[in-house]
């Protein structure tokens, strides 16, 4: 039979308002409770969140990290009422992490250890157990022998091309097999054979290189002066052991080899990294095949026995690129039950071909490679310039520059549609693109500041693709040359962000701030769209406009200060989850007092939300 090319999902609610306060907003007939939020206990090893900021490091090893992003959920049943929920932990509020904020002496400098620790200790990834009460109501299963944090000084593993490379090497990993953390998880994706992906996304800021930079850290922005974002290298402490543990961040090379400083720390990160949330006290494994960057998010392809594997990944950068890493090896659907699941990370992602997306004005596109032999835009090659494989992907951006990408306006999430397979990107904002740096077809805005989404469609060759524009952000009161896809105030909205399909064809869209012609009406929002049943008189996929905008439609609106993130959904389609990340204030606002007694500050917390519909049936239909 042939593949269906059109979802049978229908929007079964009607579009909301927007909403400014210090709650979350619903359709008529769905509930959302606060799951999981920063603090919460996930062992017996941490002690309860306590609201005046005490908790130590321990505590936060143990217990949710700050900032909630990505997450996906995996069944541990058929229906999906017990599974696993793995979140990201992009990055931390210093301010309702510690007692006294970020002055935690009176030099305004933090001097405790255990500070520190915490502060990496909140960042990372959770594996958390939840279970589905009679009441329709979620619980995190206290203590249960899945439940884990990776952090930002967890020891992971590393794969691919850069797997003991020198590069790589350090007196932590001298064969540089291994690194120490994964930092700014933001987007995530997970793979057909069960494991989850987080993405590295902000990571360069952590880093300082005061003395000698390389053409990579340069390119991707390693800071030459000042601290690093949180300044742990400047907190090494005196005891050997510490030294480190916190000057690792500082990567200016101060002996005479790789094995007298810490040179090569900021080479292990910057990838998309793989957790087997099924297996307790399994390694998370860093896939350099993928490229190193600022990952946004890794979405696969869609799937067909005896082919490639596609992973398609954005760098969320002004001016960046869009990726796709195709996999060597053929796609076998018994892999999807493999024991050794990580066995399958090797086999799918460390061997491939990385490409970098270049939009032509015709609607056509074109995958350049990032290989030895790929081709550069002075009628070289890369081999030209780079010595090895290794060294491409280290400066992946670098190279990317070199065979003509096409620099784009932020690119963020992807999302494949299961009906039609074709991919979907958001381009969150660009207010620089300007009258110097131009517009191109792909991205054909100046002032972006409303964003888009892009879609393509891969067809049938391996390097070439057709694309367009699904949907131009913009307020509803936007000028014909703003409002390009006819919005309303219904669904109006700027900086799209997340992105994801669930299974029936549903695309879920979520924004992060945006431009104040939006925000100034709304808090950050998910809205949602079924793409495949938006098409033209000839029956042909069609983009957003004027007469069919109100197949967009708002589902749900956050609290105050808050960006919606991350999106995952139970195989029985009941319950949705969301994370809340940066609220202002959230979830405390009905009873502030309690949760932030006199004199200390206010500790707004990053949760999930579980969302179902009140008669416990299959939501957004
Ligand atoms: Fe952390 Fe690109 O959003
Ligand atoms: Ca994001
Ligand atoms: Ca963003
Ligand atoms: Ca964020």
């Amino acid at each position: 039979t042939p593949a269906p090319t059109v979802s049978k999902a229908k929007l079964g609610f009607n579009s909301i308002a927007g909403s400014k306060t210090d709650a979350v907003s619903v359709p008529e007939g769905y509930s959302a409770q606060v799951l999981a939020p920063w603090g919460q206990p996930l062992t017996d090893r941490a002690s309860a969140w306590q609201a005046d900021g005490s908790n130590n490091a321990v505590d936060q090893e143990n217990a949710m990290g700050m900032h909630h992003d990505g997450l996906h959920f995996f069944p541990l049943n058929d229906s999906g009422s017990d599974g696993l929920l793995c979140v990201n932990h992009e990055y931390i509020d210093q301010n309702a992490l510690h007692p006294t904020g970020s002055d935690a002496d009176a030099n305004g400098v933090r001097s405790s250890v255990d500070q520190i620790r915490k502060e990496i200790n909140a960042h990372g990834v959770a594996v958390v157990r939840i279970q589905l009460q009679d009441n329709g109501q979620w619980k995190v299963v206290d203590n249960d022998p899945l439940n884990r944090r990776y952090t930002g000084a967890t020891t992971m593993d590393i794969s691919g091309p850069l797997a003991y490379s020198d590069k790589l090497a350090t007196p932590f990993s001298p064969d540089g097999s291994q690194a120490r953390g994964t930092l700014n998880n933001c987007g995530n994706g997970y793979t057909p054979w069960g494991t989850y992906l987080t993405c590295e996304e902000n990571w360069p800021g952590y880093f300082i290189n005061t003395g000698t930079i390389t053409d990579d850290q340069e390119r991707i922005g390693i800071s030459t002066s000042g601290t690093g974002r949180y300044g742990w290298e400047t907190l090494a402490g005196n005891a050997e052991e510490r030294v480190d543990e916190f000057s690792r961040f500082n990567v200016t090379p101060s002996g005479s080899s790789a094995m007298d400083d810490y040179r090569n720390e900021a080479n292990g990160h910057g990838f998309i990294v793989e957790i087997d949330p099924y297996t307790a006290n399994s390694r998370a494994v860093k896939r350099t095949a993928l490229g190193r960057f600022r990952h946004e998010g890794c979405t696969f392809g869609k799937l067909v026995a005896g082919q490639p594997i596609s992973f398609y990944s954005g760098h969320d950068s002004r001016f960046e690129y869009m990726y796709k890493f195709v996999s060597a090896a053929a796609w076998d659907p018994a892999d999807a039950n493999a024991s050794d699941r990580l066995a399958m990370g090797d086999k799918y992602m460390d061997e491939g071909t990385l490409y970098v997306a270049k939009f032509d004005a015709d609607g056509v596109g074109s995958w350049l490679p990032l290989s030895m032999d790929g081709a550069t835009q002075d009628g070289g090659s890369l081999s030209d310039h780079f010595d090895s494989l290794e060294d491409i992907i280290l400066n992946t951006a670098g190279a990317a520059d070199l065979v003509g990408a096409t620099p784009m306006d932020r690119p963020e999430w992807c999302a494949v549609d299961p009906i039609t397979g074709a991919v979907y990107l958001t381009l969150t904002n660009n207010t620089r693109r300007n009258e110097t740096t131009g517009t191109n077809p792909a991205n054909p805005r100046l002032n972006n500041k409303f964003g888009h989404v892009i879609r393509w469609d891969e067809g049938d060759s391996v390097n070439e693709f057709t694309w367009d524009i699904f949907v131009f952000g913009s307020d509803a009161n936007g000028d014909a040359a703003t409002n390009l896809s006819g919005l309303n105030e219904f669904n109006q909205f700027a900086s799209p962000d997340g992105l994801s399909f669930d299974q029936r064809g549903i695309l879920w869209i979520q924004t992060d701030n945006g431009a104040s012609e939006v925000t100034s009406y709304t808090n950050d929002q998910m809205l949602a769209v079924v793409p495949s049943t938006i098409t033209d008189d000839e029956g042909n996929l069609d983009t957003i406009n004027a007469d069919n905008q109100g197949e967009l439609r708002r589902f749900f609106v956050g609290p105050n200060g808050c960006e919606v993130t991350g999106f995952t959904i139970t195989p029985d389609y009941t319950t949705m989850f969301v994370s809340i990340q940066h609220p202002g204030n959230w979830p405390y606002s009905s009873n502030a007092a309690e949760a932030t007694p006199a004199g200390v500050n206010i500790r707004p917390r990053a949760a999930l939300v579980a969302i179902r519909k009140n008669d416990g049936s299959p939501l957004g239909v």
